[in-house]
């Protein structure tokens, strides 16, 4: 159903083609690879909770307040800190927001370029083409690693090239579902294999002693990466949602996704590394600890897979990578949107000049990334750990003492007319004053120093 646009701007088509597209960009390989890995070596369950009660304490009051902000502007993340305060310096925290996107996505491309590559080793490797299944999954191969990222990138490119509903919203609309589809699939099939039931416990049972100060930050990274948070993918997508929509409510809808998701990516995994356990296969490294991400979901799941053979094992297989190729491509193309917007808002460019000139300068870094995929975890901690919570700090600071909460109120009137009468406002604004930034500040804090030290 099309809604009125307010401007020359692209627009969300539907809510459910907002919401689709918002929590496309929440899902991704941070649910599926990212999330599963941090938590088996930060505890299980323990993390879980933790990372669960950050989703709700910190994230989702930044993603109300990040929509908010977008949708009042009309604008990417620069555009929008500038039209809503005089301060020079909230516009740099934006263009911040926009280094953290383009930095994400150098890496992203290439570990969702795996994810493409470990899909057809399952194949080839079931046709019996070893060769050609040990090649194609060799993550050392710097030449391969760049090929898959530009692949991957150009898929990313010609989706956000199509624009917001004809691009963006199209592209959610079926692959959402899919990956929905898929994963309920799997989960049903592993949770009755041998082995799987040791997983659920080790996955669900909370191991608390785990819990210091590295976990926390791991959690609220993770908190953040996951949402989408922090960077302005969110300012850039409110800034196409229409004012008929109430914004805590879509924000409550794809904040449920991304964790529904990650919780069902447990579900998945932990037992599948059991499994993979009970059939001998190595999930530990030499210290006793557990193998971690590209080794876990990159090594672990692949050979898994070929154990359950013919075409059992081809079916599962592929459809796994499939699947987080798909979860990876809804969160590319956010990731790409934030950059893209920035240069056609801010510099007056075409989008498609836009999309296709950022698309090949973060291409260039993803090669130098790819002949070193060591820098991946650097660029990881350094943007998403903490680049990503000192952007959703800078947003609690501006919402709550620059653009003032008064303006986020008649903004989220709008979609929200018994505002004036709920709970929520109040509760909101309390979060976004105090709790969220002295938590956020805490962390950050602490792991800076912690990292000099
Ligand atoms: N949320 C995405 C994921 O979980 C990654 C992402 C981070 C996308 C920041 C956009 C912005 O994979």
């Amino acid at each position: 159903m099309a809604t009125s646009t307010t401007s020359k701007r692209g627009n969300w088509n539907s809510k459910i083609g907002f919401i689709l597209a918002a929590a496309g960009s929440a899902v991704g390989l941070g649910n599926i690879w990212r999330f599963p890995t941090v938590m088996a070596e930060n505890g299980g369950a323990a993390f879980l909770l933790l990372y669960a009660a950050l989703v709700f304490i910190v994230g989702f009051p930044v993603m109300v307040g990040e929509l908010s902000i977008g949708r009042k502007s009309q604008r990417n993340p620069v555009g929008a800190f500038r039209a809503l305060s005089e301060s020079k310096f909230f516009p740099l925290v934006g263009f911040w927001g926009v280094m953290c996107g383009v930095a994400i996505l150098s890496f992203y491309v290439i570990v969702a370029g795996w994810t493409l590559g470990y899909f057809f080793e399952q194949i080839f490797y079931s046709a019996g083409w070893f060769e050609w299944a040990e090649w194609v999954a060799d993550t050392d191969n710097g030449w391969l690693n760049a090929g898959v990222a530009i692949v991957f990138m150009a898929a990313t490119i010609s989706i956000i090239l199509g624009g917001v509903s004809d691009g963006i919203e199209r592209a959610v609309k079926y692959l959402m579902p899919m990956l929905i589809v898929i994963l309920v699939i799997m989960i049903g099939y592993v949770l009755f294999q041998p082995g799987a039931g040791e997983g659920i416990r080790a996955y669900l049972i909370p191991d608390f002693s785990a819990i210091n100060s590295d976990l926390l930050l791991a959690a609220m990274g993770q908190a953040f990466f996951s949402l989408s948070l922090g960077m302005g993918a969110l300012i850039t997508y409110g800034s196409y949602l229409s004012k008929k929509e109430n914004i805590p409510e879509v924000a409550g809808y794809v904040t449920l996704a991304d964790i529904g998701i990650a919780f069902m990516a447990g579900l998945l995994i932990m037992p599948a590394i059991f499994m993979a356990q009970a059939q001998g296969l190595t999930v530990f490294n030499e210290d006793g600890s557990l193998f971690a991400g590209a080794a876990l979901i990159f090594q672990v799941l692949p050979e898994l897979f070929h154990n359950m053979g013919g075409i059992i094992g081809l079916i599962f297989g592929a459809s796994f990578f499939f699947l987080l190729s798909i979860a990876a491509l809804t969160s590319s193309i956010s990731l790409l949107e934030v950059p893209t917007a920035y240069a056609i808002d801010e510099h007056g460019l075409k989008r498609k000049t836009a999309a296709i000139l950022i698309g090949s300068g973060v291409t260039v870094i993803s090669i130098i990334i790819a002949f070193d995929t060591s820098l991946i975890g650097t660029i990881d901690f350094i943007f998403s750990d903490i680049g990503l919570p000192l952007g959703g700090f800078m947003l609690c600071i501006f919402l709550g003492y620059f653009w003032k909460m008064g303006n986020a109120k008649l903004e989220m009137e709008k979609g929200f007319d018994t505002i004036n009468d709920h709970w929520f406002f109040p509760v909101w604004s309390i979060f976004i004053r105090f709790i969220c930034p002295i938590l956020i500040g805490i962390i950050l804090v602490t792991t800076i120093i912690n990292w000099l030290s």
